[in-house]
């Protein structure tokens, strides 16, 4: 017997996207809402981040780096869920190989096993990033890859394999992987309650940490808004969207290139009296070579300002030399009525918000 309402089951819901997704689903009112979190401090962080709404959902804690995470999950349970939505991963470009391994790889692997076991899923929705394709670059179509082309970082690698690890593991399951591209801002107002390599960037340029940033100038960036991607996600996990990959990102037409972002960037900073009376210079474009050079010599001054900004900057710089030209027709073909932000707009908001709040620390104005 099928079960009567959709049961969806969202992991990582204490996460940035997977509680827009939970809070997402709670408000339609039409599923039964099953959110996972890693411990039983997320546990209550989260119902109390949700209430009202959380007395709705069930909340479960499911440790991925466990070797039987699913647990509270039980039978009964399995046998209603019709949607799986999995957005829990580690997320820092830093992390090391093992815990990505852990938690992205054979986390995932937990995940599509207990898919197996849910007898009514109509949905397996997988999140994944732009960057999954590695150091792939030219155009990148919707479809599985096989991370020939290598890695930035070991959270991309993890990101890439546990990509393969759906399509592979899962080949009969009704599986949807989400590529998602970098959320700048929560939507179009600029308005930030999640900060990434982006906003930390920005920041120490702001500060005047980096005198040289590594890229090429014309390296297109893709941004999205976190209220798109959860919308998009959430129609991506109907069934009456066709399964596979899809680019929840910008076409290339929809791009800055990493010169025009630091153009607006600079511009606003400019504007700010702080800024001006420092006289901080805009950093250089380093080739790739020059910038490898400096990470390696001031790596003897650990623990230096300078070192710390670099290392920030680092994980994520091979990737600045990149140029992707993402195909997202399947995205647009399923969802014709998603639009993607004017990026000049979207970047002129962010970057009006992190400096007037001051990267969140002047709270009046986040608020
Ligand atoms: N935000 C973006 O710009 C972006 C872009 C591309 C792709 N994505 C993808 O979208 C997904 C969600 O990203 P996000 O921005 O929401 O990240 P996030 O805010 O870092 O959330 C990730 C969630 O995963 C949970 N998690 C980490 N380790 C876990 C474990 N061992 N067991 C169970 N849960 C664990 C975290 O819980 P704790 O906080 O308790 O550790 C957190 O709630 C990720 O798969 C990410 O790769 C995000």
């Amino acid at each position: 017997m099928s079960p009567s309402r959709p049961v969806v089951l969202v992991t990582g819901a204490g996460g940035y996207l997977g509680r827009r997704l939970g809070r997402r689903f709670l408000d339609r009112g039409d599923h039964e809402v099953v959110l996972t979190v890693r411990t039983e401090a997320g546990r209550s962080a989260l119902a109390h981040d949700l209430a009202p709404a959380s007395a709705r959902a069930q909340i479960v804690v499911a440790d991925l780096g466990a070797p039987d995470p699913f647990t509270d999950v039980d039978e009964r349970l399995r046998r209603r869920i019709t949607h799986i939505v999995h957005a829990a991963a580690v997320t820092r470009f830093n992390v090391d190989r093992e815990l990505a391994r852990q938690v992205n790889v054979e986390g995932t692997g937990h995940v599509v096993t207990l898919a197996r076991q849910c007898p009514h899923l109509v949905r397996l929705a997988h999140l994944s990033t732009v960057y999954a394709t590695g150091l792939r670059e030219g155009v990148i179509l919707e479809e599985p890859d096989d991370g020939a082309a290598g890695f930035a970082n070991a959270y991309e690698w993890s990101k890439g394999a546990a990509e393969r690890c759906v399509v592979d593991q899962g080949d009969d399951l009704p599986w949807t992987v989400a590529r998602v591209a970098t959320v700048v801002a929560d939507d179009e107002s600029g308005r930030v309650t999640q900060h990434n390599a982006f906003h930390e960037t920005l920041k120490l340029c702001f500060y005047g940490l980096l005198s040289l940033l590594p890229g090429r100038a014309d390296t297109p960036l893709y941004f999205v808004t976190g209220d798109a991607v959860t919308d998009a996600v959430a129609r991506l996990s109907d069934p009456a969207a066709p399964g596979g990959v899809y680019h929840v990102a910008p076409d290339r037409s929809a791009t800055l290139t990493l010169e025009q972002v630091l153009d607006l960037a600079f511009t606003r900073f400019e504007q700010d009296e702080e800024f001006r009376h420092k006289r901080i210079l805009r950093p250089l474009l380093a080739d790739r070579e020059s910038f490898e050079l400096l990470v390696g010599g001031v790596s003897s001054f650990a623990g230096s300002l300078v070192h710390r900004a670099l290392a920030n900057v680092a994980p994520f710089a091979r990737q600045m030399y990149v140029a992707k030209v993402l195909d997202n027709r399947r995205l647009g073909a399923a969802l014709p009525q998603h639009r993607a932000p004017d990026p000049a707009a979207l970047v002129t908001a962010t970057v009006d918000h992190l400096v007037e709040s001051r990267w969140g620390r002047r709270s009046e104005v986040v608020a």
